[in-house]
């Protein structure tokens, strides 16, 4: 089946997405939140997970406000496969079969290799790499039986160079690339596509902790320590959350088909 056919009757040049149900692990803050809000925009109905049922819920909120579309909120470990299991089977119930899947939800810890021990790199893997095996295992057998679907992994330019002083998180990330290469290439002919951006130091908490670190560990300020991470990014500055937000909201549109297996780049040039 071709992956542009089968739209739902809603769908519409406003709202492409209309009558597809997206679900955003990690949905509360952050790129995943600003992934929920134009994947709504875009006329999805959106499922947002995370670890804190609070901060989803009032996420949740803002998203029905700010889009009118139908959002729920479900609290889901990525790291735990009896909690993705449980989740997703809940969202299936509140929304129907998820035809998105953003597997944004991760976590970014440093330290020298020396003193890397086996718990860190666990905790790297599971929450960037293993989350979304478990996630994509899920949700994938809905969308093959559909003849359409979207997988978006949220990676990062660790992905796809190398970071000193992070090689959990650097091993993790390059992992999910290559989840996304491979299974890319397990469902082209399916209608799914399965795609992963990877973008470079983002205005979020996630950098707001690497800045704290910086300055925990090296007596640096909190201005110097910014300006170490945006120096790496050759136009100046952080990446927005909403500039990797739209290319998900790209990725996922039924416009996208023939792209497929892609770890983009959302990094001002950081890779050239
Ligand atoms: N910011 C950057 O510079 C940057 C650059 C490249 C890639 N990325 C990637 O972008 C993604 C989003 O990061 P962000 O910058 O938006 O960071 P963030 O603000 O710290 O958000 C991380 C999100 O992941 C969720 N999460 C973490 N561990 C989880 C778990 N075990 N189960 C379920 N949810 C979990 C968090 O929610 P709870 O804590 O409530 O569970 C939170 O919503 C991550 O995969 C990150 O590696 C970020």
């Amino acid at each position: 089946m071709s992956g542009t056919s089968s739209s739902p009757a809603a769908a519409s040049a406003a709202a492409p997405l209309a009558g597809r149900h997206a679900l955003v692990t990690g949905g509360a803050r952050g790129i995943g939140a600003a992934v929920a809000l134009e994947l709504a925009r875009l006329g999805a109905s959106v499922t947002i997970t995370g670890r804190s049922i609070e901060a989803l819920e009032a996420r949740r909120d803002e998203l029905r406000a700010a889009t009118g579309r139908p959002v729920h909120a479900v609290r889901m470990d990525v790291t735990d496969p009896a909690s993705v299991e449980d989740a997703c089977a809940h969202a299936r119930r509140l929304l129907g079969p998820p035809a998105i899947l953003v597997n944004n939800a991760g976590a970014a810890e440093s330290a020298p290799f020396a003193r890397t021990d086996l718990a860190l790199w666990r905790r790297m893997h599971d929450a960037n790499a293993t989350g979304a095996f478990l996630c994509s295992r899920a949700l994938l057998p809905d969308m093959l039986a559909a003849g359409w679907g979207r997988v978006v992994s949220i990676a990062s330019t660790a992905g796809l160079r190398g970071v000193p002083y992070a090689t959990a998180y650097t091993a993790a990330k390059h992992a999910l690339v290559g989840l996304t290469r491979a299974l890319a290439l397990e469902v082209a002919r399916s209608g799914v596509t399965v795609n992963a951006v990877c973008p470079g130091y983002t205005d979020t908490a996630l950098v707001a902790g690497a800045v704290a670190t910086i300055v925990a560990k090296t007596g640096r300020t909190a201005e110097e320590a910014r300006a170490e991470l945006v120096r790496g990014n050759p136009q100046g500055r952080l990446v927005r959350p909403e500039e990797v937000a739209a290319v998900v909201g790209w990725l996922c549109l039924p416009s996208s088909a023939s792209t497929n297996g892609l770890a983009l780049p959302i990094d001002g040039g950081e890779l050239a």
